[in-house]
């Protein structure tokens, strides 16, 4: 991948604490990681829960695990994320009042920055801002208080506690369809956020596909422009493909297809930054569990790619 971009490109994968430590059962995890990488996430270790237990409480020993491993190997890391509908401790979620959550918004990210600032310079700010069915704003506490923007909230506080250099994301799943609904609302939104201002540098298109259905190069290729015209950089973020029938030759034929022309369309948008899978190799990932997919990843079990360059050049 990197051979075919011919600039700075970010290669990612996202790691895990427990398959880092001696006992690991997948002993060829770090291994894996450090030699198809150049770039790593924390898969959880930085979310507001396991990082802001209690209110003021910070605990960064997992995500500082994993942090000092990227850089000890030379690597870059990525922060995800600061707020997340899903990963919102029991405090934040109990809180009564929309100054009062603002302040805790604000709060948690100026603790993230000065804890992280110097050690990464990528940071998910919000994560899936948009509802499932994409037809509008996620409802959740944080659009539940009237007369409250807490993307502007959060981008600010970021902006300051971060540093002007740093990329603040907003980060969002299944707007890699840009003829899509979601695609539609998301796009619409953050027009509405940069016109009032909002620091967002960036947008992060998930990737979590299915049986290899995930958008043609076409399709993603224009999505992407849609926000690099709006002078915003994009990237994708978590690629993943989950098949439900993972002997099936003509879906695995599909799955590649998918992985190459996301991969494609992002090498041939100079102002998409790189391209980060969703775990390290098929030993380990969150669709197992999650939607009972397998084989979702670029590395088969043996940590080998799973395409060639050759597949790769063919849609550039
Ligand atoms: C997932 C992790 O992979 C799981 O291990 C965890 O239990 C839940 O979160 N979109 C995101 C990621 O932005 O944070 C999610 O990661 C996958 C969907």
């Amino acid at each position: 991948i990197l051979q075919e971009a011919g600039r700075p490109f970010l290669v990612g994968g996202c790691m895990r604490t427990p398959y880092m430590m001696g006992s690991s059962p997948y002993p060829y995890y770090t291994s894996c990681a450090a030699n198809q990488f150049n770039a790593i996430v924390a898969e959880y270790e930085h979310q507001w829960d396991v990082t802001e237990p209690s209110r003021g409480q910070f605990s960064w020993g997992p995500g500082d695990m994993i942090t000092d491993w990227t850089a000890n190997n030379g690597m870059t890391m990525r922060y995800h994320a600061m707020l997340w509908h899903d990963a919102l401790p029991g405090w934040v979620k109990q809180i009564q009042k929309g100054e009062d959550l603002m302040s805790a918004l604000q709060d948690h990210i100026k603790g993230v920055c000065q804890h992280n600032r110097d050690k990464m310079k990528i940071f998910i700010v919000i994560n899936e801002p948009i509802s499932e069915d994409g037809s509008r704003e996620r409802d959740y506490i944080f659009t539940s208080f009237h007369g409250y923007d807490y993307y502007s909230v959060a981008f600010s506080a970021a902006r300051q506690h971060c540093g002007p250099d740093a990329k603040l994301y907003m980060n969002e799943y299944g707007i890699e369809y840009g003829r899509g609904t979601k695609f539609q609302t998301f796009l619409q939104l953050v027009k509405t956020l940069l016109h009032r201002n909002v620091p967002i540098d960036g947008i992060g298109f998930q990737g979590h596909y299915s049986d290899g259905k995930g958008p043609s190069i076409q399709e993603l290729g224009e999505a992407m422009k849609k926000f690099t015209d709006l002078g915003l950089e994009v990237m994708v973020t978590e690629l993943d493909d989950g098949l439900s029938q993972p002997d099936d030759q003509n879906i695995v034929k599909n799955q590649i297809q998918s992985f190459v022309d996301t991969i494609g369309a992002c090498l041939k948008n100079p102002k998409c930054k790189g391209v980060w899978h969703w775990a390290v190799d098929d030993n380990l990932s969150w669709r197992t569990t999650f939607d009972n997919r397998q084989s979702p990843t670029l590395l088969d079990k043996q940590c080998k790619p799973k395409f060639t360059s050759s597949e790769l050049e063919s849609v550039l």
